[in-house]
């Protein structure tokens, strides 16, 4: 039988291409992460209480070294896994065995593979979850711009797409900023369960050594280790669905906000106007100007939530402790993080970019966007709601078009129209602001400190 030498053993060549799948591909992006983690932990290794040390104080620093240089090579294009090496894990212990010889041999006492992926792959979701927060922030400060620079601009407010009341820009603006800053709630509770370190849990059993899992965690800049071996072992998969779940919820927020731009923008609205270079042409017919990136945002979307709920499969069935379905979620977690990341930067040009058309703004109030304006106004001159509203309902013909811009304004309480607090806005954002710079700065210093590079 013809096979293929592996670091664990010969295997049918098929066997490998199916078992090793898209990991040389995908684990690129771990190469930087799968370094950290083993720095750490060969550190750690160094520092157990045990004679004689499985490595000393000396070959730690030696394997950190080339841990560093690995880092650079793969920066500069030098680093590749092959298939026979299955992962990033078994191309970086190659790698470093034919640089440190034996000492290469020892940097994988003490642990698995299982614990190592978990570990490179919350290290790499918390700094894809910087960046990513990051451009929330920066969406949700391209909206309120725009809402702030077209504020009191009216705008029929709708509800089953009908004209319903007075409304503003800037309502629109802010209120899609803010449902999208809201969801850093649910960013948030992702972040803190990806921020526990399961490095040690081995292969979910943990070993018969002095291991200090509190060093590792705390080497790494983790809040703190997952405590149960075996629970840390089945924690994988379940961060990056709660990941993706939050990812989800994030797009289809999203996914509203670029659906109103399309439809507002489209000609029979013509309440907001896109950039011609934003858009894209049809190869027959000469006039259109095509809205394919808010379109696509909605299609994106159905795929983040299409990964979610591949996540959720993947797991739901699956018997504790380790199992290969796990390297499954892999893709999955890093599709939807630059699925949603790429759309979140271009929605933040689009909206920077729109403009707005007063004009056809003002020409959407029809009279009976008034109608509960009229019944209120009854109202307050001494008429019960119920019999203005039926007052106002027998006559409808007889409303009439009113001043938009009167009707705006009298809309002053805490979060209607002219009653938006804009430093609540700027508040909430630039909180996030500090939030995402604080921990990328916390997280690069403890980095430096273990690779120098
Ligand atoms: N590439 C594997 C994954 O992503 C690494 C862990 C392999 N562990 C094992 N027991 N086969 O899951």
């Amino acid at each position: 039988m013809k096979t293929e030498k592996t670091i664990t053993g010969d295997v049918d060549p098929d066997v490998l291409d199916y078992t090793v799948g898209d990991d040389p591909v995908l684990d690129m992006d771990l190469v930087k992460w799968d370094c950290l983690g083993t720095a750490a932990h060969v550190t750690m290794l160094s520092e157990m209480p045990i004679t004689p040390p499985v490595v000393t104080k000396e070959e730690a620093a030696r394997v950190r070294a080339a841990l560093a240089q690995v880092v650079a090579s793969a920066q500069a294009g030098g680093f590749t896994i092959e298939e026979s090496d299955q992962d990033v894990h078994m191309a970086v212990e190659r790698r470093l065995t034919e640089t440190l010889g034996d000492l290469g041999k020892k940097i994988h006492t003490g642990r698995s593979r299982n614990d190592q992926v978990a570990v490179d792959v919350r290290l790499h979701i918390k700094d894809q979850l910087h960046g990513l927060e990051g451009e929330v922030a920066a969406l949700a400060r391209a909206l309120v711009a725009f809402g702030r620079a077209h504020d009191r601009v009216p705008m029929v407010g709708r509800t089953h797409l009908q004209p319903a009341m007075p409304s503003s820009v800037g309502s629109w603006a802010t209120g899609h900023a803010e449902m999208i800053l809201d969801q850093t709630a649910n960013l948030e509770a992702a972040y803190q369960l990806n921020d526990l370190c399961p490095l040690g849990s081995a292969a979910g059993y943990g070993v018969p050594l002095p291991l200090d899992r509190k060093r590792t965690s705390d080497l790494l800049g983790f809040a703190r280790p997952l405590h149960n071996v075996f629970g840390a072992s089945m924690a994988r998969g379940e961060d990056e669905a709660a990941l993706l779940s939050a990812l989800a919820q994030l797009m289809a927020a999203l996914s509203r906000l670029a659906e109103d731009m399309i439809l507002f923008s489209m000609p029979e609205f013509g309440y907001f106007t896109l950039p011609r270079a934003y858009c894209t042409g049809s190869s027959i017919m000469p006039q259109k100007y095509n809205p394919d990136v808010l379109e696509l945002v909605r299609s994106k979307t159905a795929q983040v939530l299409g990964l979610a709920t591949a996540a959720l499969s993947l797991l739901h069935a699956m018997p504790g402790g380790y199992n290969r379905d796990l390297q499954d979620c892999k893709g999955l977690y890093m599709k939807g993080l630059s699925i949603t990341r790429t759309t979140l930067r271009i929605l933040a040009k689009f909206v920077a970019g729109m403009g707005v058309d007063e004009a056809r703004l003002r020409a959407g109030f029809i009279p009976g966007v008034f109608a509960t304006d009229v019944a209120l106004r009854k109202v307050a001159a001494g008429t019960p709601w119920r019999e203005a509203y039926h007052q106002v309902r027998d006559n409808l013909e007889a409303l009439s078009a009113e001043d938009p811009d009167a009707a705006v304004a009298a809309k002053t309480h805490a979060g209607a129209a002219a009653g938006l607090d804009w430093d609540l806005y700027e508040t909430r954002i630039s909180e996030l602001e500090r939030l995402v710079a604080r921990r990328s700065q916390d997280f690069e210093s403890k980095r430096k400190e273990l690779l120098q590079s």
